[in-house]
């Protein structure tokens, strides 16, 4: 009887998909705070801009990036690393906000892994076009912490692989709102993001914004 209520909803897609054994989509968990939370990310961005960084192969990341928390993900010549200071101000990262601290680790929870604490939030900037390729994230000390993946604006194309670069990749739609969750057997999993296509989100315009929490140090 009340699963018939639900049927409508279930119709528009479960809330919690499954993608792997240690990974879960969690569709729409942000929304319910989307106001919140753009401020939030409005305040972080006005301290510390995004900017587009080098990778130590010297190409220029077509996504733009910015961080919040303790410490913060940054890469130029000298190579990928976390850092407690924006190399463009030289002063620590702004602060992470308690209402994303929270959002994280409930989501974390969610998807099975309790006590998640991060201390970086990564914040990724994509105008069309932009695309992030396959890679893991390994500049991590603790391995046993999940990544969560909070989606804002624009549609993307969220590419989901195994722990080999060679395996096949599953290929979601990460709409506004949606958090990705990966950890334990999925923690090294391979993922990217296919370049954006252009349009236009009621909120945020014409980019996409992700926030990546990790539990860095
Ligand atoms: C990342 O891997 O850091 C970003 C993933 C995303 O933008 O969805
Ligand atoms: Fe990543």
């Amino acid at each position: 009887m009340t699963a018939d209520l639900f049927d409508g909803l279930e119709a528009a897609g479960p809330a919690r998909e499954p993608l792997a054994p240690g990974a879960m989509l969690l569709r729409g968990f942000a929304r319910p705070q989307e106001t919140e939370l753009i401020s939030a990310i409005e305040a972080i961005t006005a301290q510390a801009p995004f900017r587009r960084m080098v990778t130590p192969g010297g190409h220029q990341m077509s996504v733009a990036m910015t961080n919040c928390g303790p410490v913060g993900w940054v890469t130029d010549r000298s190579g990928y690393r976390y850092d407690a200071r924006d190399p463009d101000s030289g002063q620590p990262w702004p602060a992470m906000p308690p209402l994303l601290r929270q959002l994280a680790e409930q989501a974390a929870t969610d998807a099975g892994f309790a006590a998640f604490a991060p201390d970086a939030c990564l914040i990724n900037r994509y105008e069309p076009g932009a695309r992030m390729s396959l890679h893991q994230d390994r500049d991590e000390q603790d391995l046993g912490a999940p990544i969560v993946s909070v989606s804002f604006g624009l549609p993307a194309t969220f590419l989901f692989g195994g722990l080999k670069r060679t395996d096949k990749t599953q290929r979601h739609r990460l709409v506004h709102g949606d958090v990705v969750v990966w950890g334990g057997p999925a923690r090294l999993a391979f993922h990217g993001v296919g370049p954006l296509a252009d349009g236009e989100h009621a909120q945020l315009g014409r980019q996409r914004v992700n926030l990546t929490f990790r539990r860095a140090r």
